[in-house]
């Protein structure tokens, strides 16, 4: 079993290193400019909550930009930046080319043709109804659903023929991550499922494993790759990273009816949803122990290096905002906060604290390895800070507005308190959500340098373990 990072240096020739690096770099630039795209709508939503009459026109209306704003972050930017990730990590720790880079390619036409179609359709107001983060027409997502096999495929066909004995514990958490999703896409367009109470089961079903069996292994492949190099030392448990990825399957496929507590699905359902919302807490605590350990003592690289700044954000996004995932699943605690700006603050601690924090620190870790080419400090210094202090403000803003906008539903007291008391708090949002999309214009000029720009001459910003400079 490989357990060190220096066991897995390239081995690639020139023209497979050159393909692997062109690959990487047009799924980062893909997703980023997804990622200005969206966030700009996000942004948008935020001030509309300040100032409802803004921009509106139908194509421009709360109901049309809502869905264009989670899609595009789900399917155009975290998608894609994740599955170039995934390409160079599988390359890379298997120490072979990869199985097909026409494949690649594919791949990332047709997630981008459906993204483009599925903005356009939303805005045009075809709208699968509620089908919270499937709302693309039927059609439309097949299309990602084949960017998705195209992956699983190629993925899968370059790990099979690495030259190492085992299989790096990263692969086994992506190509797990790609297969399932493969099936939760199909579920979620089968039409046999989408009406009734039966829809509302696969509704949770397919939000919870959304995030939770496609976003979360990616970016747990990418800490267990990155991490190690970051801090030139081997993970600190193989065994727990193992077990976590087992306990994470068993576990997470069971909880998506937390998602509809007090609803008419059957009780035992919501319940056993909520008991399976506590064993996650195995899986969740079990990872972040593991990625914190390999990190202990090295408070001094943490102050030097922006990437490991990212990673570490990004873990203590996992562990916080899963284990606050637990709390928020329990009845009593439902009672306040569902429907309420609280379960935002979640998808935000989540979504953008966890997955979007790890896909930075993975870039900035192994895009320069990739290319050659490295951001300016002032670059990471004022991406991190920006992206750090505003969605800071973003989630406790919402996390306590959120709690009293419950509050005042439980209280009973008209409906126009709860939108008076929630002002200030919206505002907030909406200053913390303009230093994160600040945050991503600098990102986006970070990744130009990173790519296409001209070389930067900047100190290398990740240690590399013994061998690996060359890679
Ligand atoms: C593993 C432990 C987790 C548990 C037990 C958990 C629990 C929950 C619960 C109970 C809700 C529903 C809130 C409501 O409707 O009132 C929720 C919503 C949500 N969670 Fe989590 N969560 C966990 C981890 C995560 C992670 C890791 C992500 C992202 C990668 C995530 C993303 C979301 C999103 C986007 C929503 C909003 C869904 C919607 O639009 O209704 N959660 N979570
Ligand atoms: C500048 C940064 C961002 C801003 C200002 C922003 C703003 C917003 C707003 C205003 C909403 C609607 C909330 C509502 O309906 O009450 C929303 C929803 C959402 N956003 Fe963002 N967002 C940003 C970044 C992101 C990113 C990067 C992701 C994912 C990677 C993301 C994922 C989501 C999700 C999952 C929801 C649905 C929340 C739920 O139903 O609980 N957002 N966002």
């Amino acid at each position: 079993m490989q357990t060190g990072v220096a066991a897995h240096h390239s081995s690639l020739g020139e023209k497979d290193n050159r393909a692997l690096a062109s690959i990487f770099a047009a799924y980062t630039v893909s997703a980023t400019l997804w990622l200005l795209f969206a966030t700009a709508v996000g942004l948008l939503l935020a001030y509309k909550f300040g100032a409802p009459d803004f921009g509106a026109g139908a194509w421009l209306t709360f109901g049309r930009l809502r869905p264009i704003h989670t899609n595009a972050t789900f399917y155009g930017w975290a998608s894609v930046a994740l599955v170039g990730l995934a390409y160079y990590v599988a390359a890379r720790s298997s120490r072979i080319s990869l199985y097909s880079v026409k494949l690649a390619w594919i791949g990332l036409v047709l997630f981008n043709v459906a993204a483009v179609a599925g903005t356009v359709a939303l805005d045009l107001g075809y709208n699968d109804g509620n089908l919270e983060y499937r709302e693309w027409p039927w059609p439309i997502r097949f299309v990602f659903l084949a960017a998705l096999v195209v992956t699983a495929w190629n993925l899968i066909g370059t790990v099979a023929r690495r030259s190492t004995d085992d299989i790096y514990l990263s692969n086994w958490y992506t190509i797990g991550g790609v297969l399932w999703t493969c099936i939760i896409a199909l579920v979620a367009i089968l039409p046999w499922y989408q009406y009734g109470l039966g829809q509302v089961s696969v509704s949770g079903y397919y939000m919870h494993n959304a995030v939770g069996m496609w976003f979360t292994p990616l970016a747990l492949g990418i800490f267990y790759y990155a991490l190690p190099r970051l801090v030139s030392r081997p993970i600190y448990s193989y065994a727990l990273g193992v077990f976590a990825f087992w306990t994470n399957l068993v576990f997470y496929p069971i909880i998506g009816a937390h998602h509809f507590l007090f609803s008419p699905l059957p009780w035992w359902l919501q319940t056993t949803a909520i008991v399976f919302s506590v064993a996650m807490l195995v899986p969740v605590w079990g990872g972040s122990a593991n990625f914190l350990l390999t990190m202990r003592g090295r408070v001094r690289d943490l102050t030097h290096s922006y990437p490991l700044m990212f990673v570490l954000v990004g873990v203590l996004g996992y562990l916080v905002g899963s284990t606050q995932g637990t709390v928020e699943a329990f009845r009593s605690l439902q009672e306040v906060w569902h429907l309420t700006n609280f379960t935002v603050g979640h998808s935000h601690l989540t979504m953008y604290g966890f997955i979007t924090f790890a896909i930075w620190g993975g870039v900035y870790a192994l895009l320069p390895l990739a290319t050659g080419k490295e951001p300016g400090r002032l670059g990471l210094m004022l991406h991190f800070w920006m992206a750090v202090v505003g969605s800071f403000i973003y989630v406790i803003s919402l996390s306590i507005g959120g709690t009293i906008q419950g509050l005042d539903w439980k209280s009973g007291l008209p409906f126009i308190q709860s939108v008076v008391d929630m002002q200030a708090y919206h505002v907030w949002r909406g200053v913390g959500g303009s230093l994160m999309f600040l945050s991503h214009i600098v990102f986006a000029w970070n990744v130009w340098r990173m790519t296409y720009g001209r070389t930067a001459k900047a100190a290398p910003l990740v240690a590399l373990p013994v061998g690996e400079a060359a890679a």
